[in-house]
């Protein structure tokens, strides 16, 4: 959030932004001609390069040697990165071919020597960084009028080395001064070039001691890298400095590893107080010897931005207040220290002109600006990164700054005090970045009451509490990374339009949430365990009619993490089918195919009498395989009739009108017990007589049957064994159904076949008589109709 509300660090890089946007837009149309061949420990430029090579990267390699050959056939050439080896010397004349090459850095080598060549010109050349003893500056750099950058490093500066280039507007000079030598009690005085931005890098060892005299033109940006200073040669930088800020345009100057003594940084800040730089960095500062009270006038400044970024403090024994105080009263709109041993910042005496105060990385406690009421102008205070452990008295110390608006606590350990009534707030916090502290559920009746944009990402919250404290302005809440179970609802927050619950442990999200929150414009809740079950069902849905933006991650970061069998899947591939889920849906359903069935089975029995036609068709089925494994030979033997039919003279209507006509019918011939009984002979005789003379037997059964009828037979099953074998020589038809109990009990065959359920029904209904019939004919088998003419024919 303090990004961009932060303007030292973007100005840290606008001198130079100009400079590269052109470069990296090119760059980005060149990307997929780019070859990168860093750090492989070549010794020359690989010869097997793709010829439509754009940018080549061969830094931090051993070359030594660069040669036509090496780089004439990539005649595309535009970016050559050589930095970082061995070069000693280099002609120019080498790139003749490359008519493409404008970007080239040679820095890091050992150049001493540089030849050029008229048809090369560059818009970024970089030889800083090199032996070279006198710039190399040729005169044709004169003529390369899109020259932007151009660096090189010099052990000598002399007005005369420079003049070639005089002319030209650079966006960027880097000078290495590295190895400069001083020539005690000389100084120089150089009017260079035009350029906006000007790096001196000077040596890293020794004690500041350039006196050369710059003087820039157009300067907005001055950079200097390596000032070692003490007490006694401040002066010196001062000095060095005085030509350089004098032009009106200077407004950024940044100083990189500086090293000096608290006394002599403070007369640098006093030098600039007055000059036109707005903006100031120091980055890598180190203070050494000793800090005491010095003396400092806040004088009328155009400084706007003071930012110092990692101090180390080689002082031990010093006072924090003379430390402090220098930074506390300055009447500047900005100030930024951080990564610092800092372990505090005093309250401003008077009404402070902060505005914006970054302290990040710090080991600032709880004590920082408790009852401070001079920072009445402050609107964003980040505190990122510090010591602080206690919410409340964070909260305490904005109560003094009417202007707060945004507050950046995070990374820092705060807990949730115990004492949320002594809760206070600057009401007009808007954003507050709680993220990354140790605060439970109960930071929820903590919070400032108008906030719009609250951080909480990165705690330990499991649950928002019924009881919050409604936040009615609050727009956009990140609680990523907490141990959560389920999205908040909108109740407290009514205003909500933006939830992060990335990384919790949400795993039924309730579709409620979509209810509760009609102003949602963005939720990202992906990277959640989701259980993949009926209830998911909902959020899923709902998840899946958002828009893409609204949707954020959608559908690619929300996956199943239970049941094991889904572990993977998809949110949005996960499909149950409205049945399964539905408890009571599903039991009616079971319910009603289960009456469905039954009723269908019981009009099956009552009105088509299925069990009746099973059981013929079952008796029709054993009758073809019976008569299957019955041998020809057996069936020859001296048989006169195919059957026997015995009946009582009660069901002789039947016999005659229906069982005869039907036999006769299909060829098979009857012995009737009236018809062909041999006269004088007794019943019994005639009966076995004919039996004998008849593959099958009979029955036709009725109640009247059983009452005349089988006594004779019972008698003949009695004497003669005859069907021992089974009853399979033996038809039972039931004329009419006869209860077992009316089977008087000495009838034992009877009633063992009629247990054995082995007749056939004769059906009262017209439809059943032909399955019926089938069933009859079944049991002579056709084999048997040939069988018996034969031995008809014998008698
Ligand atoms: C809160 O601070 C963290 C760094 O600690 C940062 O990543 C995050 O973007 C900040 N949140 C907001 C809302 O600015």
């Amino acid at each position: 959030m303090h990004q961009d509300k932060e303007p030292i660090g973007n100005l840290r890089f606008v001198c130079i932004v100009t400079l590269i946007m052109g470069t990296i837009i090119q760059l980005s149309e060149e990307r997929e001609f780019a070859v990168d061949m860093s750090e492989k420990g070549l010794t020359h430029v690989p010869k097997d390069l793709p010829p439509k090579t754009r940018a080549l990267d061969v830094s931090h390699n051993y070359i030594s040697e660069l040669q036509a050959s090496d780089i004439s056939f990539l005649s595309r050439l535009k970016m050559l990165k050589l930095s970082h080896n061995r070069l000693q010397r280099l002609d120019f004349s080498i790139f003749r071919f490359n008519q493409d090459l404008e970007y080239l850095d040679l820095s890091h080598n050992r150049l001493r020597e540089l030849t050029c060549h008229p048809v090369v010109s560059f818009k970024h050349l970089d030889l800083s960084f090199n032996d070279f003893d006198v710039p190399p500056i040729c005169k044709e750099f004169g003529n390369w009028t899109q020259l932007n950058f151009l660096g090189f490093s010099a052990t000598k500066l002399q007005q005369s080395d420079l003049l070639p280039i005089v002319h030209l507007q650079l966006n960027y000079l880097l000078l290495d001064l590295g190895r400069y030598h001083v020539k005690e009690s000389e100084t120089e005085s150089l009017q260079i070039l035009n350029t906006k931005t000007l790096h001196l890098v000077f040596c890293p060892d020794n004690l500041f001691s350039v006196q050369v005299k710059i003087a820039v033109n157009t300067l907005g940006c001055l950079q200097l890298t390596n000032i070692k200073l003490n007490d006694k040669n401040c002066q010196i930088l001062i000095k060095f400095l005085s030509e350089l800020t004098r032009g009106p345009t200077l407004l950024n100057f940044t100083l990189n590893h500086m090293e000096t003594t608290w006394r002599c940084l403070v007369r640098v800040f006093q030098y600039l107080w007055p000059k036109p730089v707005e903006y100031l960095n120091i980055y890598n500062l180190t203070i050494i010897e000793k800090i005491s009270k010095e003396h400092f006038t806040y004088s009328r400044t155009a400084l706007k931005a003071l930012k110092i970024e990692h101090i180390t403090n080689r002082v031990f024994l010093f006072s924090q207040e003379a430390l402090y105080t220098v930074f506390s009263e300055m009447n500047i709109r900005m100030l930024t220290i951080s990564d610092t041993p800092f372990v505090h910042m005093l309250c401003p005496q008077a009404p402070s002109t902060f505005q914006f105060l970054n302290f990040t990385q710090n080991v600032f406690t709880d004590s920082i600006f408790q009852k401070c009421s001079t920072l009445v102008r402050l609107e964003t205070l980040i505190l990122q990164k510090n010591g602080l452990k206690d919410l409340i008295k964070v909260g305490l110390m904005t109560k003094d700054m009417p202007s707060l608006e945004t507050l950046d606590v995070s990374r820092n350990s705060l807990g949730s005090g115990r004492h949320e009534e002594n809760c206070t707030w600057a009401g007009s916090i808007q954003v507050l970045n709680l993220s990354s502290n140790a605060l439970t559920d109960s930071v929820f009746r903590c919070l400032p009451p108008k906030v719009k944009v609250l951080d909480l990402h990165n705690n330990r919250i499991t649950a928002i509490p019924k009881d919050v404290t409604h936040l009615e302005a609050l727009q956009e809440l990140n609680v990523a990374l907490n141990s959560l179970v389920d999205l908040p609802g909108c109740g407290p927050f009514s205003s909500l339009s933006l939830l992060i619950i990335e990384h919790n442990a949400v795993s039924h999200p309730s579709a409620h949430f979509f209810q509760s929150c009609q102003k949602i414009t963005s939720i990202k809740a992906g990277s959640n365990p989701f259980h993949c079950t009926c209830e998911l069902r909902e959020f899923i849905k709902s998840m899946g009619q958002l828009s893409s933006e609204v949707a954020e991650g959608w559908p690619d970061s929300y996956k199943c993490a239970y049941p094991e069998g889904y572990k993977g899947t998809l949110l949005k591939d996960f499909h149950v089918s409205q049945l399964s889920c539905n408890i009571a849906l599903l039991m009616v359903t079971i319910g009603a195919t289960v009456l469905l069935v039954a009723a269908s089975m019981t009009c099956l029995c009552v009105y088509l009498d299925v069990p009746w036609y099973l059981r013929m068709v079952c008796q029709w089925t054993q009758a073809r395989h019976r008569a299957r494994n019955i041998p020809l030979v057996e069936l020859q033997r001296n048989l006169q009739f195919h059957a026997f039919i015995s009946y009582s003279e009660h069901d002789s209507a039947w016999v005659k009108s229906e069982l005869v006509p039907n036999l006769e019918k299909e060829d098979i011939r009857v012995c009737l017990h009236e018809r062909d009984f041999v006269p004088g002979k007794s019943i019994v005789e005639n009966i076995i007589n004919c039996i004998e003379k008849s593959y099958k037997s009979i029955f036709v059964l009725s109640p009247n049957f059983v009452q005349s009828e089988w006594c004779h037979y019972e008698l003949y099953f009695a004497h003669h064994n005859l069907f021992h074998k089974g009853s399979n020589n033996l038809i039972l038809i039931l004329l009419e159904p006869i209860p077992q109990s009316s089977i008087p009990s000495k009838f034992h065959k009877l009633r063992a076949l009629m247990a054995q359920q082995t007749y056939l029904e004769w059906p009262t209904e017209k439809s059943k008589r032909g399955l019926f019939w089938a069933n009859i004919r079944a049991a002579f088998n056709m084999k048997l109709t040939q069988g018996t003419e034969n031995s008809d024919v014998q008698t």
